[in-house]
Parts: structure tokens; sequence; C-alpha cells
């Protein structure tokens, strides 16, 4: 009657596909213990490596607020469970922190209730968690956490989410600076209206990597990772963001831009040695401005 699920973070926006793709990391990642109980009703009895951030009110935590959501739709509100949530990975980070614990839990209680349905119909709810968490619904971190693997959202309205192929050679080096960047804030600063020749760059360019992506074509994933709608307002919100990017490409990456809404920041590497080199120099960069910083090597 007791479950362990852990739920990988994941890198959204993959910095040109704003809101519509994202990829899934081997870690960090956060853990969630649930419990089945005889008594009906949602607690939360123990929460890890939070610093204390998060409520144990089951109607105010989202990882339980999107359970219940799932159980009121099953028809199973007659159900106890307890919820022990372990985060192993930096809050505020960019990098999907409140998605992966959402998902660990509705993808928890779907197996402790024998749900054999695939995964991907928790979506709705994951989403629910995440729009509790920033105030938007947004799909590109709960979708690869939940389904693994990098995803297009090719369409919110109805919902259709799409696994994408990658070349198996690509690794990920993320780093994030110890900064505080609300994704809400993020969000806010952004505009709302574009120019009809900064949307013909965009779309250029996601399509160059959706393409490069099944061609397994690195150098043609490398030069379309480009933004020039969102990172451009984002940027400022780094410390020393340009700067990183030149020392990032400067030590062999493929491409280098902001985690979902920031602050960490990631590269593509064609092999996990550079892939540690580039975090090395970002990191040393940071400490040199007086930024704690924390550093992941991934496989995608
Ligand atoms: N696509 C979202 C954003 C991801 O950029 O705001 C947030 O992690």
């Amino acid at each position: 009657d007791t479950i362990r699920v852990f739920a990988p973070a994941t890198v959204a926006n993959v910095v040109c596909g704003f809101d519509v793709l994202g990829f899934a990391v081997n870690e960090p990642g956060d853990e969630v213990v649930m419990r089945l109980k005889n008594r009906p009703g949602i607690t939360i009895s123990k929460i890890t490596g939070d610093d204390g951030k998060l409520p144990y009110n089951p109607f105010k935590n989202t990882v339980s607020v999107s359970v219940k959501h799932y159980l009121d739709h099953i028809g199973r509100s007659d159900v106890g469970l307890d919820i022990e949530l372990h985060k192993k990975m930096p809050i505020g980070s960019g990098l999907g922190s409140s998605s992966a614990s959402t998902v660990a839990g509705l993808f928890a209680i779907k197996n402790l209730l024998g749900d054999t349905s695939d995964p991907s119909t928790l979506l709705p709810f994951v989403m629910k968690g995440e729009e509790m968490a920033c105030g938007h619904g947004h799909a590109d971190n709960v979708a690869p956490a939940l389904m693994g693997g990098f995803v297009l959202i090719r369409s919110y309205q109805p919902l259709e989410v799409i696994r994408l192929p990658y070349p198996k050679d690509l690794f990920c080096a993320i780093v994030f600076p110890q900064v505080d960047v609300p994704t809400r804030e993020a969000r806010q600063i952004i505009r709302n209206k574009i120019l009809l020749k900064d949307a013909v760059t965009q779309w250029g360019n996601i399509a160059g990597l959706i393409s490069g992506l099944y061609t397994n074509d690195i150098e043609l994933i490398g030069r379309s990772m480009e933004d020039v709608l969102i990172e451009p307002v984002r940027a400022m919100l780094i410390p020393d963001f340009y700067k990183l990017r030149d020392i990032a490409m400067k030590s062999g990456a493929v491409s280098f831009g902001i985690s979902g809404s920031g602050p960490s920041v990631f590269a593509f590497a064609k092999d996990p040695e550079t892939a540690k080199q580039i975090n090395q120099k970002i990191q040393a960069h940071l400490t040199g401005i007086g930024i704690n910083s924390y550093q992941y090597v991934s496989s995608i």
C-alpha cells in the first residue's frame, strides 16, 4: 500500500519553443512516498529539502491539490492517503521543480489505485498544479516530466502532446545560479505583442530545431536554438547572462539558453566531459561575481 516515485527535472522552452517544447533530464528530480490509509482524506506527513518553504496544508500544497482533483475526477474522493515529499532539487530554479513533485504525486496515486491508463491521461491534473504554482497552466515542464524525453505541445486547446526523437549523443549542462526568479514574475515581464519579422525568425528556428531532432543534425539543432522573443527580455533576470553564453560557446557548447523561466541556464554538448567543463567555467564565473550556484550534467 506504499509507493515511492521519482520524477525528473525538466528544461522547458528549449530556447526557441516558449511554452511548447521541453525535455526531461536524469537528475535532479523529486521524490514522493505515498501510503493508502483507511480513513478518507489527504495528509502530508513529511516534506524534506524545501527549507521550510512548502505548505503542509493539503489544500495549499500543489501535490495534494492535484491528487485531489484526480481523485474527484475518477469518483474516488473516499480514498485516504498520506504523502511524503522529498525535494531533491532547488525550488524556483527554472528546472520544473513544482512539476516534478506534482507528476510524482499523480503517478503515485495512479499506480496505487491500479489505474493502467496511459500516463498522459494525467496531464490535465498536473497542469492544474502548475497553474496553482505560478498562475499559468503551461505543459512544457509537466509533459516531459510525466512522459520522459523530448516533448512538443502542438496545441493547448485541445491538448495535443507529441513525443519527439532526439540524438542519443546529446548531453545537457545545467547551472542554477542562486538568485530569485519566480516564474509568475518572469512571465509578467514578457511582451504580449511581437513583430511579424521576429515571429518569422522564431518559427523558422522552432521548425529547424524539430527537423534537427528528427535527423540527428546536432549543428542544425545548435543553429536553431535562438530566441528573439523571450530571451532578450528575461536575460536581465540572470546575472551576466550574455557573458555566460560567451563562456559556454567558447567551451564547446552546441547551444546555450535559459532553462524555463530561469534563473537556471543550460547548454547542449556532444559529450559529458564537455558538458562538465562548460558547467565548471560558468560556475567559476558566477563565483567570481559572488553568486553561489549548483550544476548538473545529464543525458536527455
Ligand atoms: N514556458 C514556461 C515559461 C516555463 O517560460 O514561463 C516555466 O518553467
